[in-house]
């Protein structure tokens, strides 16, 4: 097993997390940090506790035992809502869309929510009006660029492609202004060139200063954007360390690399 780093000035510090589904140990003890601005992966195999793991960073459901801590606060009970304005937000692997709003309304809409996956309750709330008002447009449109998708803000979110809508997640989700941006499989059906332009703008994000946490299967994104790779098998991590040395590790192979394509 390579050495388990701790840093100093950890933006998140997960520490001895655990996940209980029932009789499914689905994370166990597992410690991670991630420092201000760094790009991190997340790989494993199906059904090794990635999934779990953004979950319970996101507050999507709480966790058995263990602590979570966030820019030097104690987020493990925090509600969902109050960890996004603490700075993190995530993507979901399926898209939600909302089919009469453009490109730009639903970053706008987004900006307005501060949530990145607002239910149809908060977009009643906030009603067209509010978007129309265009208060938040200036940002959505900056979002909106950085992420490629500047010239297909006046279409609908169901006319472009697929890949197209896996980035307006991750537009809508960089309007709540992350510290920590949390992307669970992010690449999932996209082609190589679609991949590509999605590693270009994860390091876009990183150059605004942004952390990521990334979960993806595609060896070469990950090899390609991280900083620093975790592995995790079963639950449990069994290797966190630059890409060089994580490619090499013999356990990693065994569980992981040597079965994937
Ligand atoms: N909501 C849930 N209820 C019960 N079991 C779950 C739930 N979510 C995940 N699991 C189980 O936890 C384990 C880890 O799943 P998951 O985190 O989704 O893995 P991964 O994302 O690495 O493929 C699996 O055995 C899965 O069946
Ligand atoms: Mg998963």
């Amino acid at each position: 097993m390579g050495k388990l780093r701790q840093m100093a000035n950890s933006l998140l510090a997960i520490r001895e997390l655990d996940k209980r589904f029932g009789g499914v140990h689905a994370v166990k003890s597992l410690s991670l940090d991630i420092a201000a601005g760094e790009v991190v992966g997340l790989i494993g195999p199906n059904g090794s506790g990635k999934s779990t793991s953004v979950n319970l960073i996101s507050g999507t459901f709480p966790a058995t035992s263990g602590q979570i801590l966030f820019d030097g606060q104690d987020m493990t009970r925090m509600p969902i809502g109050e960890r996004v304005k603490q700075g993190l937000a995530r993507t979901f692997q399926t898209t939600t869309l909302f089919g009469e709003f453009t490109l730009l309304e639903q970053v706008e809409l987004a900006c307005h929510t501060r949530y990145n996956q607002p239910s149809w309750a908060d977009v009643l709330k906030i009603s067209r009006a509010t978007i129309d008002r265009g208060i938040q447009r200036d940002k959505a449109e900056k979002i909106l660029t950085l992420l490629g998708l500047d010239a297909l803000a006046a279409h609908y979110a169901a006319e472009v492609s697929s890949a197209q809508q896996r980035l307006l997640m991750i537009a809508t989700a960089l309007a709540t202004e992350p510290k920590l941006l949390l992307l669970d499989e992010p690449a999932a059906g996209m082609v190589a060139k679609e991949r590509a332009e999605l590693a270009a703008v994860i390091q876009k994000i990183r150059a605004q200063g942004i952390a990521v946490m990334v979960i993806e299967h595609h060896m070469g994104l990950i090899m390609e954007v991280c900083e620093r790779i975790a592995v995790l098998n079963f639950g449990q991590k069994i290797a966190d360390d630059v890409p060089s040395i994580i490619r090499a590790d013999p356990a990693v192979i065994e569980a992981y690399l040597g079965a994937s394509d």
